[in-house]
């Protein structure tokens, strides 16, 4: 493919880079601790037990002293929320808003009207354009105006990748939101006009500088939007949806979310790594998977 250099993200975007340096480090840190504790589980095991049988000996000891430790921290503050209730109350994506209502956004709305969520679907020539796609996904589905999409709970990015930076200036502050980027970097489709150069950025490194202060989660693009839409859930295995960021807490509701849609989430890592990865290009870039688990 040709690449066409589209320019420069805006000064705006450009002041915006120094933020997500920032958010860059977060992953780093959320897995350095995330990878120490293991270490440290591991070793204590190493040490301690020769055998199968002390392993498990221990393990119910610690998860015996576990749960009389977290027993006694309800007794103390019974309103404070267990780790476990956080995740799963506080993270889970109950809403969907989706910037773009085309195939791929339509596919992932697909899956999320039958598993519950309320899914509030956007498009660019407005909300009673999108009746006959409303009524197809059902009750939980609705067509709602930008300002209205951008309030749910976490949103899917699901626009021609050169139009990003005119979605992005239709809020000047994202902070607190997370969005999904499902973009490819095609510098136009229709005539097709080969991939939008923003090297040395990945392409979703280059969105997170045009939507300052949102979470930036990479998914969906690699799939076509077939396959995405086809019942996930197969004989041989789960449809896999690789994704990428840089902040471990919301990547970690997302993982919830697409598994609750019966998906095999993966994380391949940061905007960066992961990013490249899946972008037009990328060894995984249209490559689809079943995952045997
Ligand atoms: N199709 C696939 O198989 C597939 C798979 C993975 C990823 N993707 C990527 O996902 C993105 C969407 O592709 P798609 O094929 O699903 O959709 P699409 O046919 O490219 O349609 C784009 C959607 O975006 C809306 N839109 C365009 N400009 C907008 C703007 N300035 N503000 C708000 N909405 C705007 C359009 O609204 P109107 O209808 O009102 O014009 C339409 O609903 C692209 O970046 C594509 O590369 C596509």
């Amino acid at each position: 493919m040709d690449p066409v250099d589209i320019g420069p993200p805006d000064a705006r975007a450009a002041r915006a880079g120094c933020q997500h340096l920032a958010l860059d480090d977060t992953p780093r840190r959320g897995q350095g601790g995330r990878s120490a504790g293991c270490r440290q589980l591991g070793g204590t095991q190493a040490r301690a037990v020769p055998g199968v049988r002390p392993v498990l000996a221990a393990r119910a000891a610690y998860r015996s002293r576990s749960r009389t430790h977290q027993r006694q921290r309800n007794r103390a503050a019974p309103n404070r929320l267990t780790h476990f209730e956080r995740s799963n109350d506080l993270m889970r994506f109950k809403t969907i808003g989706t910037i773009g209502a085309g195939p791929i956004a339509r596919a992932v709305a697909t899956h999320a009207t039958k598993a519950g969520h309320r899914v509030l679907l956007s498009n660019n020539h407005g909300p009673e354009t999108l009746g006959d796609v409303v009524d197809s996904l059902g009750p939980n589905a609705s067509a709602v105006s930008f300002d209205e999409a951008v309030t749910a709970d976490i949103i899917l990015l699901a626009v021609p990748f050169v139009a990003v930076p005119e979605v992005a200036r239709r809020l000047p502050d994202w902070s607190g939101r997370v969005v999904v980027d499902m973009t490819n970097q095609f510098a136009e489709v229709n005539p097709y006009r080969g991939f939008a150069d923003v090297s040395p950025l990945t392409g979703s490194e280059w969105v997170a500088q045009h939507l300052p202060g949102a979470v930036i989660i990479k998914a969906f693009n690699s799939m076509f939007a077939t396959y995405a839409e086809a019942e996930p859930r197969h004989q041989e295995g789960a449809q896999v949806v690789f994704f990428a960021g840089d902040d471990a807490p919301s990547k970690h509701g997302f993982a919830q979310m697409v598994a609750g849609l019966g998906f095999a989430p993966i994380d391949l890592g940061t905007l960066r790594d992961g990013g490249a990865l899946m972008q037009l290009g990328g060894a995984l870039s249209g490559k689809h998977f079943l995952f045997q688990g």
